[in-house]
């Protein structure tokens, strides 16, 4: 029988740590079940320690999740692992993920530790951790870069004390593909407990090469857990995507001999719901789930591909999840097929009301749009899962006046708690002037980083426009996402649910890579 190896999702830890993607409780455990039923075996759901929004995000995805193994990260100290267990009560199966840095650098610079410390600090935390829980993971921070032979001396200290997965991070992304095989060979083959635990690569992909860097620690270095993110979300230039990793594994497997649990006709539904949640647009050429990954436009390829199809293409785009754009519902369906939609769509409301309050608007939306895609539920159902004490600000209407020649004018009505305001503003366009009006009321004196539109559905202008529009304030970034057919709506409802971010959200202490 080949090996099965892990599959490891850290978009909600690592992934939520890139600028602007911080997501919302509700939010979190919508992405958690769809990663349940991509069959991740992992699911890193955050840093329990690192705030009670983070907590809380943790405990409400244990308490959900019954398939995959819900993991918390930690530092390497008593309380961040104690929190993390606590966290994780619920869970079916819980992995408390504790980590400390061991490069000279992070060690001298960062932690300022002689290496000694770290290492007694590291032993002492997998001991103390591992009388919480079962499933203990642990990563030298900054792994890749550490003496090699001080790293085989933590490694095999934390196996004494019982950790179970042992992840060595390419922290920063520096690796190349065959050197950082060859690393983990050497340190599988040096440590001498090293059969007890199970090996994990982690990487970074500052120079583009996370997917190669991981896929090499599988194939040279014996690595069995790949850890990853959904579109490769996270610090700086991300982290090794999950649908490429797991699509070479499967499309090679020739080569790979080994075998993963994802059921891959999900990927492209969690790649739209990650994208949709974060507001991080999907590169149109991104392998697998970008737009274009399975269009031919070359008449050549085209003909070939009507010829025979394994011509041009290695994968079916049907089983990673790409299905036609179909026409699901019309203004003429009634609640109970737009129930039964969103079942088979994964989306499950909290209560009859909130399913109630979805109904409304996707009625509303049928009035103004004659054909209504799954994407349109997604994002509409999207909205309606932000649950009434997070929306401190809600859109109620808008009317615009533009006209060539004239400066545009806006008029906005929301709500602010339990007030209405209706203001007014001028802008350089209908959308800046509606913006502008909101802003004249609340005063955030945010600073916009980004204002991106896209269509929801591809094919024509009767799609819904879905802007996303980044907000930084007092040293956060927020992204909120807002969708409607017309984009000056969209984008007041995207700047307010921003400012809601911005509202509800506890500072939290910031992860490592
Ligand atoms: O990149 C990194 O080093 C990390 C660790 C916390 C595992 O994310
Ligand atoms: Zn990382």
């Amino acid at each position: 029988m080949a090996d099965k190896l892990i599959i490891f999702d850290t978009t909600l830890r690592d992934g939520e740590q890139s600028p602007g993607a911080s997501m919302t409780r509700d939010e979190k455990l919508r992405i958690a079940r769809q990663l349940e039923r991509l069959r991740v075996d992992v699911i890193e759901a955050g840093f329990a320690a690192s705030s009670n929004g983070d907590f809380e995000a943790v405990k409400l995805i244990a308490d959900n999740i019954r398939e995959s193994t819900v993991c918390s990260l930690a530092r390497a100290n008593d309380r961040d692992i104690a929190r993390a267990a606590e966290a994780l009560k619920g869970a079916a199966q819980a992995r408390i993920h504790t980590f400390i840095a061991t490069s000279a650098l992070h060690m001298e610079k960062k932690l300022r530790m002689t290496p000694d410390q770290v290492l007694e600090q590291a032993r002492q935390s997998v001991r103390f951790a591992r009388n919480l829980c079962g499933d203990i993971e642990f990563s030298p921070e900054d792994g890749y870069r550490s003496d090699v032979d001080f790293l085989c001396r933590v490694l095999e200290a934390v196996i004494d004390e019982g950790a179970t997965t042992l992840n060595i991070p390419d922290t920063v992304g520096y690796a190349i593909p065959e050197l950082y095989g060859d690393f983990i060979r050497t340190l599988r083959e040096r440590v001498p407990n090293s059969d007890k635990a199970i090996w994990s690569v982690h990487c970074h992909n500052d120079l583009g090469m996370a997917v190669a860097n991981s896929l090499a620690g599988v194939k040279i270095g014996g690595a069995r857990q790949i850890e990853c993110t959904i579109n490769g979300l996270g610090e700086r230039a991300g982290n090794c995507a999950l649908e490429e990793v797991v699509m070479a594994l499967r499309t090679r497997r020739d080569y790979f001999g080994l075998d993963v649990g994802i059921d891959a006709t999900q990927i492209v539904p969690a790649s739209r719901m990650v994208s949709q949640t974060t507001g991080f647009v999907v590169q149109p050429n991104k392998a697998v789930v970008g737009a274009n990954a399975f269009a031919h436009a070359s008449g050549i390829h085209q003909d070939g591909v009507l010829k025979a199809r394994d011509t041009y293409e290695i994968m079916r785009a049907e089983d990673v999840g790409w299905s036609a754009n179909k026409i699901v519902l019309g203004k003429l369906s009634g609640r109970n097929a737009f129930k039964q939609r969103l079942q088979e769509l994964g989306v499950s409301l909290a209560s009859e009301a909130e399913v109630n309050a979805a109904f409304a608007r996707f009625k509303d939306l049928a009035d103004r749009k004659s054909e209504i895609f799954d994407e349109d539920i997604i994002a509409l159902v999207g909205d309606e899962s932000v649950s009434a004490e997070q929306e401190h600000f809600r859109f109620l209407s808008l009317s615009q006046r533009s006209e060539t020649g004239e400066r545009p004018h806006a008029r906005v009505t929301f709500s602010v708690g339990a007030s209405e305001f209706t203001t007014e503003s001028d802008g350089n366009g209908p959308v800046d002037a509606s913006l502008k009006a909101i802003e004249s009321q609340v005063q955030s004196g945010a600073e916009m980083l980004l204002y991106s539109v896209n269509a929801i559905t591809s094919g024509s202008t009767e799609s819904q426009g879905e802007v996303t529009v980044r907000l930084q304030h007092g040293g956060r970034v927020v992204n909120g996402v807002g969708a409607d057919p017309d984009i000056v709506i969209a984008s007041a409802k995207a700047y307010l649910s921003a400012l809601n971010k911005l509202h509800g959200n506890v500072d939290r202490v910031a992860a490592q890579g």
